[in-house]
């Protein structure tokens, strides 16, 4: 047996040791994708391939912490109903040996060129990395190619998440860097066939232009059309928290601007973040053949109490987010749930058009442990709005200060914390529940909040009240259970 199939086995195995316990788990989500068992991050390669959507992601079977990661897969026709398929990736390698980090993928000539970061570390644990590429016929089996960057001159080791597209006929990467002086930075390499790739310099970051002072590392960077745009995403390390700004222990956001493929530049505005909750990093996008941009993310943050997870108990970490399309509005991302997920819907609408008059109470037939809720017509007065699910969280808006506050009951000591942003009007609410994560678009995803929480599992209340007066109009589903298999 060789290295592949050696890692292969190990993981099936462990996949069915640990079976029963994973599905034992109340917080177990019902229409979220996870991992089988062990840690679920990024997603990765994610690409509409010969008609099936492809989300790759990074995976730890063998533990509930970081390591030498895999390429787990599912796929999907609708993106609402996933199948788990066979592992794409193992660090089977010498180029990969500590992990097959992030990356992403492209079609060409009938195949998916995946491109990712072959992670090596030694006894000591000084750092490698290599961009490494690798080739499907079928989207399941992969043909390693090994490294074809090298670490050009000027960065760290952490040197990884190459995202490749085509634009004017060229083929571009952007890969996620740190520069030797410490500064987080965006490179750009080009190439004609897909192999060879020439090094054409620092897109943003590394010291210089907006970006000079903007942390240590930037992971994960995407750039894409969107609308009149370019649009780079990316997550940067090492900022520092700034009024209702920066709150988690990393970020993930954009830039907009114009991406100069000739001369190799992008010339953008200031960094938005692209979510306000707790839980929400390394984001990744494709382009579909409806010609929409969507965008999944990982649902947590990098060594922010991660290892506080009670789920940790029945051996599995993490999820994603939905599925989401991004819009340009007024040079602003906006995240719309993915129209599909109409499809999880059990059943017809419970409805309520509700006034409340300085009074809080739960409505008939509104609670649950995995539902949606659309919430329209808003009217308020002075004071605050609030909604509470289960005992865990609750959104509150003022419309004097116009801020919006996501509070939820720590999962690390139970003391109540919160995330923040400005609204100026609430005019709607779109609201995904699933057992222990939360996802809240605000007025038609100008703002979103993405967060896990642990309610006690016999309660799965939803209470709303106001301060003053308060009429809206609301519709709930129940969410169906998606089988994973
Ligand atoms: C982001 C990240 C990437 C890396 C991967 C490793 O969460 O740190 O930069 O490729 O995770 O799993």
């Amino acid at each position: 047996m060789n290295r592949d199939e050696q890692l292969r086995k190990e993981v099936y195995e462990e996949m069915e040791k640990h079976e029963g316990v994973v599905e034992q788990d109340p917080y177990r989500l019902h229409y979220h994708l996870m991992p089988p068992v062990g840690l679920l991050n990024d997603p990765n390669g994610f690409i509409q391939f010969k008609g099936v959507y492809h989300l790759y992601y990074q995976w730890m079977p063998f533990k509930t912490g970081h390591g030498a990661k895999f390429w787990g897969h599912y796929s999907s026709v609708d993106l609402v109903n996933w199948k788990h398929e066979e592992i794409a990736l193992t660090p089977s390698e010498w180029f990969e040996k500590n992990g097959c980090y992030s990356g992403s993928a492209i079609e060409h000539d009938g195949k998916i060129y995946a491109y990712y970061t072959g992670n090596v570390k030694d006894e000591e644990g000084n750092r490698e990395s290599y961009q490494c590429l690798a080739l499907s016929e079928d989207s399941i089996h992969f043909d390693k190619k090994g490294p074809v960057v090298h670490l050009p001159e000027g960065f760290t080791a952490h040197f990884r998440d190459p995202k490749v597209w085509e634009r004017d006929g060229a083929f571009f990467m952007v890969v996620g860097a740190q520069t030797t002086e410490l500064k987080g930075a965006v490179v750009l390499l080009q190439s004609e066939n897909l192999i060879d790739w020439e090094y054409r310099g620092t897109l943003t970051g590394g010291g210089r232009g907006k970006l000079a002072d903007f942390g240590y590392m930037f992971e994960c960077p995407d750039l894409f059309k969107l609308g009149d745009q370019d649009i780079l995403i990316f997550s940067p390390q090492g900022i520092e928290g700034a009024g209702m700004k920066y709150q988690n222990v990393y970020q993930a956001g954009y830039v907009a601007g114009y991406f100069d493929s000739a001369a190799g530049t992008f010339e953008h505005g200031d960094f938005e973040e692209l979510d306000r909750g707790f839980d929400f990093y390394a984001p990744q996008t494709t382009v579909d053949d409806k010609g929409r941009r969507i965008l999944f993310a990982w649902m947590s943050v990098p060594d922010q109490n991660e290892q506080d997870h009670p789920t940790i108990e029945h051996k599995w970490l993490h999820t994603m987010t939905l599925p989401r399309e991004l819009k340009l509005v007024n040079g602003k991302v906006r995240q719309v749930p993915l129209e599909e997920l109409r499809h999880l819907r059990a059943g017809g609408a419970i409805e309520h058009k509700v006034e409340l008059d300085k009074e809080s109470r739960e409505l008939t037939g509104v609670n649950g442990k995995a539902f949606e809720l659309e919430i329209g017509d808003l009217s308020l007065s002075e004071g605050w709005f609030d909604l509470s699910i289960g005992d865990g969280v609750r959104l509150v808006y003022s419309t004097g200060e116009q801020v919006a506050t996501l509070e939820r009951k720590s999962y690390v000591n139970g003391v109540v914390e919160k995330r923040q942003c400005k609204v100026e009007n609430l005019k709607s609410l779109r609201l995904f529940v699933d057992t222990s994560s939360i996802e809240v678009f605000i007025n038609e995803g100008e703002e979103t909040f993405t967060a896990r929480f642990y309610p006690s599992p016999n309660n799965d209340t939803v209470r709303f009240g106001a301060s003053n007066q308060a009429g809206f109009t609301i519709r709930k589903w129940d969410l169906n259970h998606v089988n994973l298999k």
